[in-house]
């Protein structure tokens, strides 16, 4: 049985105390979702604070990037040590919106995974397409390109311990989803493409999250689907209530 997994990333919002409170009241609502391996995302500045909040929790925390550096001379940069030494357990590696504004190649976020595990931080590693590939039909080349890059060197014993969460961009922060068909297809290849690099046992074994303007009410037919394990959630995951209600979709 793979583990369901509902993750939320926070991306570059809230204030120190606003974000303080929504970690609060996620320990406080908790208890209704113990079978889900909830994870949370908050911006650096919060890690530790959230740390100590979940300390007897079993809601996981997570970075949303780490440096390709293991320290050093990097100006705003955080480390995978740093990640770690602060109470992370999870990073956040390789989503749209780095790829996007930042440049970050799949050689770049290849260096961050390597980092990442050699921390003892459990990589949940993106990928997806964007309008313009989904329309000419390169979603699935696309996918397997980034996943290959992505995954180049990593060892099977290093990558059972991956997660790998598919983020179609046109669907981040869009309001448009993708359809239950349109995730469990993608999900599928993603599964086989994990078997060919590794073996079936590890695909089998693989979380694969969807990510894209999931919320409460969508959850539940997308999480239906024998390939999707979860969800990346984004925008629903600033508001723990409804985070919460996307948790209790299986
Ligand atoms: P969204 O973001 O749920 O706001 O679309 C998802 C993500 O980018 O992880």
């Amino acid at each position: 049985m793979r583990t369901q997994i509902v993750a939320g990333n926070w991306k570059m919002n809230n204030t120190f105390s606003e974000g303080v409170d929504l970690i609060n009241e996620l320990v406080e609502k908790f208890d209704a979702v113990k079978e889900v391996q909830l994870i949370i995302a908050p911006p650096f500045i919060l890690t530790n604070e959230a740390a100590k909040a979940l300390k007897y929790k079993t809601i996981g925390l997570a970075g949303q990037n780490c440096s390709n550096q293991s320290h050093g001379a990097y100006t705003g940069d955080i480390s995978a040590s740093m990640l770690k030494s602060a109470g992370a357990n999870y990073v956040i590696l390789g989503h749209s919106e780095r790829r996007a504004y930042y440049h970050e190649t799949d050689q770049i976020i290849n260096e961050k995974i390597k980092l990442g595990l050699k921390n003892d931080l459990i990589p949940i590693i993106c990928c997806g397409e964007v309008l313009k590939e989904r329309e000419e039909n390169k979603h699935f080349e696309i996918v397997a390109k980034q996943i290959n890059g992505m995954l180049k060197e990593i060892s099977p014993e290093d990558f059972i311990n991956i997660i790998i969460a598919y983020e179609p961009v046109w669907a981040i922060g869009t309001g448009k989803t993708a359809t239950p068909d349109q995730a469990q297809e993608i999900h599928q290849f993603i599964r086989e493409t994990i078997k060919n690099i590794y073996d079936s046992d590890i695909a089998n074994n693989l979380s694969i999250l969807y990510g894209g303007s999931c919320k409460p009410s969508n959850a539940k037919e997308l999480f239906a689907n024998p390939d999707v394990d979860g969800g990346l959630i984004g925008g629903a995951s600033l508001n723990a209530d409804e985070f919460i209600e996307i948790s209790k979709s299986f």
